[in-house]
């Protein structure tokens, strides 16, 4: 099953070692074509926080998804909810656009990196 899917996912999976060799140690923690969350589970105009993998996903409209790393730039702590299309650190009370992972609050002053995704079906997997 997936056949052709399962192709795509060895090629986006290899293309990924190539790029990213580091062991998440703060960034994002998840190997390609880990399944990350369903659709389902990610509210519109709001996102759900993966403590493990350290990483937020949104969907600022529906069937927008976008996903960022969920470690605040201001200390490194994880974003803590998604809500009203903001991504919030309540750790010291940062926002993030959850649309561009830009800043919209402090003191985080940097945004928060994307993260790749793609969809099979109803899943969301890193990419
Ligand atoms: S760690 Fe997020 S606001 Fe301080």
């Amino acid at each position: 099953m997936f056949s052709g899917l399962g192709a795509l996912g060895v090629a986006a999976a290899l293309a990924g070692c190539a790029g990213s060799d580091d062991d998440g140690s703060s960034g994002p923690a998840v190997a390609a074509g880990a399944e990350l969350a369903l659709k389902s589970e990610v509210p519109v105009g709001g996102g759900i926080v993966l403590t493990d993998e350290r990483i937020v996903i949104t969907q600022p409209t529906e069937g927008d998804f976008q996903a960022f790393t969920a470690v605040c730039t201001h200390q490194g702590l994880l974003v803590t909810s998604v809500e009203d299309g903001t991504i919030h650190c309540a750790n010291h009370g940062s926002s993030y656009d959850a649309t561009s992972g830009d800043v919209t609050g402090g003191p985080a002053s940097g945004p928060l990196a994307s993260v790749e995704i793609t969809m099979d079906g109803d899943r969301i997997l890193a990419a």
